[in-house]
């Protein structure tokens, strides 16, 4: 690989920082690195394999200097806005908000399942939901074998999903303080509520889940329904995932295709107190499976419990593979 340019854009955040580690462990051919963030933390410096880099405040004419790739994670305001004008000075964004995931000029990519996608990019390239993420790595090879027909999602989401401000509510609310990011307390409590409610009932969140999963696994017709809730866990989304198919399908085959599925490990031997837990998913980049078992109640259905860590997987590794693939 030839050496590049790479910018972070929000630099300073939960998924900013984890872009810096994820670039530095896996050997990512930096020939120059430019930080970003708001005016607030402009000035201030961060480190990258040993030496200290001043972050700038993001501007429109950040990206006049040749940069190759941008990865962003600001926010969803900030990625509208600003994506376009690295775009036109030919450095390819790949964005971890949602501003871009459903616009048809822009691949959503999850590199264990539609790398092909890469090479359709005008520019921009949207890395998806972190519980959507996930959730793919491990259905993308059971729908390959047995065609999905409908999928209910139930989600079990860390506050680090939320960004530091989400760690700083847990960390406050269990010291007795009042929520400040959260529309509840979240320590020692489990809240249905990720991100704005729709007009029908469901939040963004699960609307995002719903929607990605079609267009990663390019399924458009699978019938899809999702409960997304933040528990009070730091770090590792947890799901369950339960499953019809179209084709019937012998369970130890299933075991055998997720244990050779890319990316996936599978954990699951229940007599020997074996399944994911998010502490043990947190700090890796696969994305475990366990609790492997039919759903009795109809023909062809399937239960998953399925985990990984948000800010890795589901976010900057998934992120900086896609700039591998680059
Ligand atoms: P800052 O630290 O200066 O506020 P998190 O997801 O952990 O909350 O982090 C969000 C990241 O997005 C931070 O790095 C934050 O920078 C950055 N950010 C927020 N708003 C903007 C903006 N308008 N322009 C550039 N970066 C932004």
């Amino acid at each position: 690989m030839n050496s590049v340019k790479v910018a972070i854009v929000g630099a300073t955040g939960m998924v900013g920082r984890n872009f810096l580690k994820i670039l530095s462990e896996r050997d990512f051919p930096i020939s120059q690195l430019y930080l970003f963030a708001s005016a607030r933390s402009a000035g201030s410096a961060l480190e990258y394999r040993g030496k200290e880099y001043i972050v700038e405040e993001l501007k429109e004419d950040s990206f006049d200097r040749g940069i190759d790739i941008a990865l962003f994670s600001a926010g969803g305001g900030t990625s509208k806005k600003f994506a376009p004008f690295a775009a036109a000075k030919n450095c390819v964004v790949i964005d971890n908000s949602s501003a871009w995931r459903m616009d048809d000029n822009v691949p959503l990519v999850v590199p264990e399942v539609n790398p092909q996608e890469i090479k359709k990019h005008k520019g921009i390239i949207a890395n998806p939901n972190c519980s959507t993420i996930q959730a793919v790595v491990a259905l993308y090879p059971l729908h390959k074998a047995y065609g999905i027909k409908r999928i209910v999602y139930s989600t079990y989401q860390a506050v680090s999903g939320a960004g530091m401000s989400g760690v700083c509510d847990l960390e406050n609310t269990l010291n007795g303080k009042e929520p400040t990011k959260f529309p509840k307390i979240i320590a020692g409590n489990c809240i249905p509520h990720i991100d704005v409610f729709l007009e029908n009932g469901y939040t963004k969140e699960e609307e995002k889940m719903i929607n990605e999963t079609r267009k990663i696994m390019n399924a458009p017709n699978i019938k899809i329904t999702a409960t997304c809730v933040r528990v009070p866990v730091y770090v590792g989304h947890s799901e369950s995932i339960n499953i019809e198919f179209l084709n019937p399908f012998e369970l130890n085959k299933v075991r055998d295709i997720l244990s050779r599925a890319p990316g996936v490990i599978v954990a699951d031997d229940p007599k020997q107190n074996v399944y994911p837990c998010p502490i043990d998913a947190a700090g890796t980049d696969e994305v475990y499976v366990g609790r492997v078992r039919r759903d009795e109640s109809i023909p062809n259905g399937l239960n998953l419990w399925v985990v990984a860590d948000n800010a890795r997987k589901g976010a900057a590794s998934n992120a900086v593979q896609i700039a591998e693939l680059l």
